[in-house]
């Protein structure tokens, strides 16, 4: 029955807005005193969001990270969460056996030697342009996102969803690499978890991120966002809106990755969400493979309506966006995908998703679907073992530009 439980999408697209204005209206009256609320609203989310710190930590990236009280961070002003009971480590984490012994400061950059005290957690500040940025930027995607998919643009694919079958997380090797983009681009190497009718869509998206908006920089950084009606309401990048629980005291959404250099020596990075089989809440681990990878933290189950079980659709790809400009971005590293030189491409290896009981289990070739870009100059896509059920390993990426 192999045929039918299809619902693995390698997801490849490329989304290019140029109609939909990022702003916000101001349109006479109304729209000014509508602003107005929006700086009070505003006002009161940064006053959630940035709670008083235990510790400031500076790091050379220029961020401030705050170390919160683990039991005082925002997650749980959601009220969602008000009954909520924090868990320190995921029920089980697949391939947890083996002992850390590798470390990941190596290709992780941020806090690196200095963690935040015991029972804090690290939060990179929020600045109020960084929320004003960030409800922007959320604004752009949520049209894309509220229809499940990305719409019929003409530099867009369509995706098929297929439902019927149950996900319960994703995990895939990602490789690192450093991106010049504009300061209203976003490129992403990420993983998506979907469920839910269209206008309802609940999801979790993971993963590496170039966004100059929600980050300051277009440098690589590790992002998650979340959101159960499709970012009408609900839901977030990073730590923007209460709702992840931070557990981690070293690794959070902002921090930086070391970047292969290409055609010398290629970094990869191993990411998982899973669902905690006994908790049910979803946990991002990251690590120099699965056996050593660390929690970072988690999405409570409590947060999701479609998505408080099961995810009915798993993705993995690229995405590249710019907000207001009629040219895309670059995708994983800039240049078309090949398969013969790992140090030249942008690529995934052991793409992976988790059954029920938390096992990690192969994606089968023959159930995937694969969306390319319509335009292979911009962007492409390529997978290295194309026949069978091994890892699945895939090449991505691409320079953007004025694509049709
Ligand atoms: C982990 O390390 C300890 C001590 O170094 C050792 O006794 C134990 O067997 C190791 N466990 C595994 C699963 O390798
Ligand atoms: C969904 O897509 C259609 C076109 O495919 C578009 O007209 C509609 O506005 C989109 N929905 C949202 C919320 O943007
Ligand atoms: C999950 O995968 C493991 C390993 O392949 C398998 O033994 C187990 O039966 C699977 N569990 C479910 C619920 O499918």
């Amino acid at each position: 029955m192999k045929n039918s439980q299809n619902s693995f999408i390698l997801y490849f697209i490329l989304v290019s807005f140029t109609v939909i204005s990022a702003r916000y209206y101001v349109d006479g009256k109304r729209s000014i005193s509508k602003s107005e609320e929006d700086d009070i609203e505003i006002e009161r989310q940064l006053r959630v969001l940035n709670k008083k710190p235990v510790k400031i930590i500076m790091i050379k990236s220029g961020d401030i990270i705050d170390c919160i009280d683990i039991y005082k961070q925002p997650a749980f002003d959601n009220p969602l969460l008000k009954k909520h009971k924090i868990r320190i480590s995921p029920d089980s984490i697949p391939g947890e056996l083996t002992n850390k012994t590798i470390s990941l400061s190596s290709l992780i950059g941020g806090l690196q030697k200095e963690r935040c005290p015991s029972g804090t957690v690290p939060i990179r500040r929020t600045t109020k342009q960084d929320l004003v940025n960030a409800k922007n930027f959320i604004k752009k995607t949520r049209i894309i996102q509220a229809n499940n998919t990305y719409p019929n643009a003409p530099t867009a694919n369509q995706v098929k969803i297929i439902e019927g079958k149950q996900y319960f997380g994703g995990t895939a090797h990602m490789s690192l690499h450093d991106l010049t983009i504009y300061r209203d681009e976003f490129s992403t190497s990420q993983i998506w978890l979907l469920n839910g009718p269209q206008e309802q869509i609940n999801n979790i998206e993971f993963g590496i991120m170039h966004d100059p908006l929600l980050f300051g920089d277009s440098r690589a950084r590790l992002f998650g966002s979340w959101t159960a009606d499709g970012h009408q309401t609900t839901g977030c990048y990073n730590m923007m809106c209460p709702g992840f629980v931070q557990i981690n005291r070293g690794i959070m959404f902002g921090n930086l990755f070391q970047s292969t250099i290409y055609g010398k020596v290629s970094y990869d990075i191993h990411l998982m969400v899973h669902r905690a089989p006994i908790s049910k809440d979803w946990w991002l681990s990251i690590g120099l493979t699965a056996e050593t990878s660390e929690p970072i933290g988690y999405w409570p189950k409590e947060l999701f309506t479609h998505l408080a079980n099961s995810a009915s659709n798993v993705r993995y790809g690229g995405f590249a966006s710019a907000l207001t400009r009629s040219s895309t971005p670059p995708m994983g590293n800039g240049y078309l995908p090949q398969l013969t030189d790992f140090t030249k491409t942008a690529f995934m290896f052991k793409m992976k998703y988790l059954n029920e009981t938390g096992h990690m289990v192969n994606l089968d070739r023959r159930s995937m679907q694969i969306h390319r870009s319509t335009s292979p100059e911009c962007y492409d896509l390529m997978l290295a073992n194309p026949l069978g059920d091994f890892d699945i390993t895939m090449a991505y990426g691409g320079p953007g530009g004025v694509c049709t």
